[in-house]
């Protein structure tokens, strides 16, 4: 089943797929097991903080820092995704039009959302970053690393094979790749079109929307933290 997908983006397999093109069946049966990202993340805020996780799909990420003491609002315009979630308050929107009128210690935006290949689209996700983060806060986003579509590869461990494939060199940094997951004898395929952003770039886009670069969590530079422009 498909649904109206976001521009570039499209899914196909069992089960419904978001307009991002994920696959809601692959994230159920997937949504125990983290890549290190909730460490990451914990490593990285205080204790007790208050969580704004936009594109939470099913809580895969929710769930532990829920566990850690953290009081997280969970965002999806998937109803199919958020149903999944029980530990944390969920909220059905688009990112790109969510107002809450309210200010969180931490505003976390991953799966590489700010790679989103439309610059219009990224400014307003980084506006409503910095629209729901307090003036002491921290938005926490996650970035495409470039090599991760450098070339058709297969990823495998005890859970799931991923291939990459038909992957495409696009002008201004674009990539685009097909991504196929195969779990528990069942099948889904991602086609995505990424847009990788230089570090000015990026401070650029943040900027725009009132935040500045004031980081990276991780060695590779994926992690990235921001802050609002005010604090500097
Ligand atoms: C690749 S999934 C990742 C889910 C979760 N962050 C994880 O790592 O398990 C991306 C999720 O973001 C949601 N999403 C993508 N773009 C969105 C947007 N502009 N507004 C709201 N949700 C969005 C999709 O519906 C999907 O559930």
């Amino acid at each position: 089943m498909t649904t109206d997908q976001r521009v570039g983006q499209s899914g196909s397999g069992p089960g419904e797929i978001t307009p991002d093109g994920s696959p809601v069946e692959l994230y159920v049966r997937t949504q125990e097991q983290t890549r290190g990202e909730d460490e990451v993340i914990a490593a990285a805020i205080a204790p007790g903080s208050s969580i704004l996780e936009l594109g939470c799909g099913t809580g895969r990420i929710t769930r532990p820092l829920v566990a850690l003491g953290h009081q997280v609002v969970a965002v999806d315009e998937s109803p199919a995704m958020t149903a999944r979630i029980t530990e944390a308050e969920t909220v059905v929107s688009t990112i790109e039009e969510l107002r809450l009128g309210r200010r969180f210690d931490v505003v976390l935006m991953m799966s590489f959302l700010v790679n989103v290949p439309d610059d219009e689209v990224r400014r307003r996700l980084l506006d409503t970053c910095a629209e729901h983060v307090k003036p002491e806060g921290m938005v926490i986003l996650q970035q495409q690393d470039r090599q991760a579509f450098a070339q058709n590869a297969v990823r495998e461990n005890e859970h799931r094979r991923i291939e990459i494939s038909d992957v495409e060199q696009l002008p201004e940094g674009k990539q685009s790749a097909t991504l196929t997951y195969t779990v528990a004898g069942e099948t889904w395929s991602q086609r995505v079109v990424v847009q990788n952003l230089s570090e000015q770039q990026l401070t650029t886009a943040l900027e725009t929307s009132g935040l500045h670069l004031d980081g990276y969590l991780t060695p590779d530079h994926t992690w990235i933290r921001a802050k609002p422009l005010e604090r500097r």
